[in-house]
């Protein structure tokens, strides 16, 4: 499979805000590639979060790359202090009432990267005049304000047009990336993917009772890949699928090969770290996931080859139990 490409950006607005050190630390260990940090003055949007203080003190607890997303109504006036709290991009509201280009060309003196965030209802075009001043564009798929909305599609559509704000500038600068926040989970990162998204910002999914967050992320990022290779660059999928399903848990290099013989076959194929009991050991499973709409065709043409590479699994899994059974001890219980 080829590598990786969608980075997530884990934003902690949603984690155990008394704990947030431990939070994002969690959060980085477990595959995110950045730190998103919704700073909120009660003013732009209605709720109020922290500011470049908490920033500073949380820089240090990783070299990940930390985004700032300011829904703010004068980031201008603060900007110095995000700076300061050493934020690698700073991403602000093309809605606020206040000049723009100067921060962003402060923000860019710096050495930081700069961004632009747009709401839902706010057309691309308003970025239009700062493009030469970008490095990221954050579409919006919720209103800003509050973690665990759901995505909206509509405003999901602004994502591949977003790319070419980047496109054609005189600086011959590299293009920028495309982060898209509000709503990500397993249900929309493949469209996120199929839209040519760089950065998914995921919040409140990654904070949920329980949550394996490690398994979470490689979910997102495997079905954002999966998206982006099958899309056609307008959101559509080579093979509709709107909901994935388990077709086998196996150790990773079985079942590498049995999705290797499938995705041959023209379906694609996800493989994720499997779930685990607490205190499980020894080697962890893979689950290899498939379009809910080929789980018929597959399981007709593949029920084969699954069961060979279960036998092999199994095999495997109880090479060690056979020598147990020559234990002296076990024998004699058993006679
Ligand atoms: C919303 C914030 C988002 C939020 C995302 O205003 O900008 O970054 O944390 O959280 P989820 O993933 O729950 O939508
Ligand atoms: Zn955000």
């Amino acid at each position: 499979m080829p590598t990786r490409r969608t980075l997530v950006s884990a934003s902690i607005l949603d984690a155990d805000l008394s704990n947030l050190a431990r939070d994002s630390r969690k959060a980085l260990r477990s595959g995110a590639d950045r730190l998103h940090l919704d700073v909120m003055d009660g003013h732009f949007v209605p709720n109020i979060t922290f500011g470049p203080g908490l920033i500073k003190r949380l820089r240090r607890i990783g070299k990940q790359p930390f985004d700032a997303h300011l829904m703010i109504s004068e980031p201008g006036r603060y900007m110095d202090q995000f700076i300061d709290a050493g934020c690698d991009s700073i991403t602000f509201h093309v809605e606020v009432d206040e000049p723009i280009e100067p921060t962003l060309l402060k923000i860019r003196k710096a050495g930081r990267q700069a961004g632009l965030a747009i709401k839902p209802a706010t057309p691309l075009s308003a970025l239009e005049p700062y493009r030469e001043l970008l490095d990221i564009v954050m579409v919006m798929t919720v209103e800003p304000g509050f973690g665990g909305q759901s995505f909206m599609k509509e405003a999901a559509t602004k994502i591949l047009p977003a790319h070419q704000i980047f496109r054609g500038r005189s600086d011959g600068m590299p293009a920028g990336q495309v982060h898209v926040d509000g709503g990500v989970s397993r249900q929309s990162a493949e469209l996120c993917g199929g839209l040519a998204a760089e950065v998914l910002v995921v919040g409140s999914t990654l904070w949920k009772k329980d949550r394996d967050i490690a398994r979470e992320i490689g979910l997102i990022k495997a079905l954002a890949d999966e998206g982006y290779r099958n899309g056609d660059g307008k959101g559509q999928r080579a093979v509709p699928h709107d909901e994935w399903v388990p077709f086998a848990t196996l150790p990773r290099s079985i079942g590498r090969r049995l999705l290797n013989e499938i995705e041959a076959a023209g379906v694609p194929v996800i493989q994720i770290r499997a779930e685990r009991a607490p205190g499980a050991e020894g080697p962890r499973d893979y689950e290899l996931l498939i379009p809910a709409g080929c789980e018929d065709a597959a399981a007709e043409r593949f029920g084969e080859a699954r069961q060979l590479a279960r036998g092999e699994a199994e095999a495997r899994r109880h090479a060690p139990q056979d020598r147990t059974r020559r234990d002296p001890n076990v024998r004699g219980g058993t006679a």
